[in-house]
């Protein structure tokens, strides 16, 4: 059976999520949303009121951050900050824009890159991200770059939100356009598909053609039959 590191990249609410998860089940692969890492990132540090603007204080605050992400009973993922299970509280819009915000700063990168690749060194990975295939697993064995229409994402991405989280429909497309534009316009590791990624859009696909999409490309590389 070879041994694989799979990356997905896209904007928000392209269905990373829902695909990575179901994909890495097809293949009994783990699978790591590196998203959940930011957000995780965003929410300690405005907890403990670090000054993102001072280096130090960063620096600090990430040499004592530890963060797991444990598959849980129903097969979604669990994130662990020091311990603690944070999995709720990172879901929130507001979460969504200061994750993006903090994953410009080049320490955070630094430090997740770093905790991405300690997680991808035993391969048999599902990787989703903004960067996987780009920055962090330039070799990854198949990357996709999984988008759809803006407004097909707001949907979706309304839908889920629980209650809505007081949003409409407009809210949530106006913050979906702010972060895909601060994603694909920072400096370092923006938003991008790598030259050698599979392009997916799934504005018009189900969850499963996407899957059934996906698994020809892998099998073509690999060989793997998956389940
Ligand atoms: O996938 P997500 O919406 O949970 O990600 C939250 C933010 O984290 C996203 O807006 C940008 C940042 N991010 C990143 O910069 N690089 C990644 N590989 C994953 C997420």
């Amino acid at each position: 059976m070879n041994s694989m590191v799979i990356t997905i990249d896209g904007p928000a609410g392209a269905g990373k999520t829902t695909i990575s998860r179901k994909l890495a089940d097809l293949l009994d692969y783990r699978y790591v949303d590196t998203g959940a890492l930011y957000r995780g990132v965003a929410w300690m540090a405005e907890r403990q009121h670090v000054d993102l603007e001072d280096e130090k204080a960063l620096g600090a605050f990430l040499q004592n951050l530890r963060l797991n992400l444990e598959r849980n009973g129903s097969g979604s993922l669990k994130l662990l900050a020091n311990g603690e299970d944070i999995t709720a509280e990172i879901r929130t819009p507001a979460m969504s824009m200061a994750a993006s915000s903090v994953a410009k700063r080049p320490q955070v990168r630094a430090f997740l890159l770093n905790v991405q690749r300690q997680l991808g060194a035993e391969k048999d990975v599902v990787f989703e991200g903004r960067d996987m295939g780009t920055v962090v697993f330039p070799q990854a064995d198949v990357k996709f770059f999984l988008t759809a229409d803006v407004l097909v994402r707001a949907r979706r991405r309304h839908a889920e939100l629980p209650d809505h989280a007081g949003q409409n429909l407009k809210d949530v497309l106006a913050d979906m356009q702010r972060r895909d534009a601060q994603d694909a316009g920072r400096d370092l590791a923006p938003l991008a598909a790598a030259p050698d990624a599979v392009h997916i859009d799934a504005s018009e696909l189900t969850v499963d053609e996407v899957l059934a999409m996906m698994m020809r490309c892998i099998r073509d590389k690999s060989g793997i039959q998956g389940r």
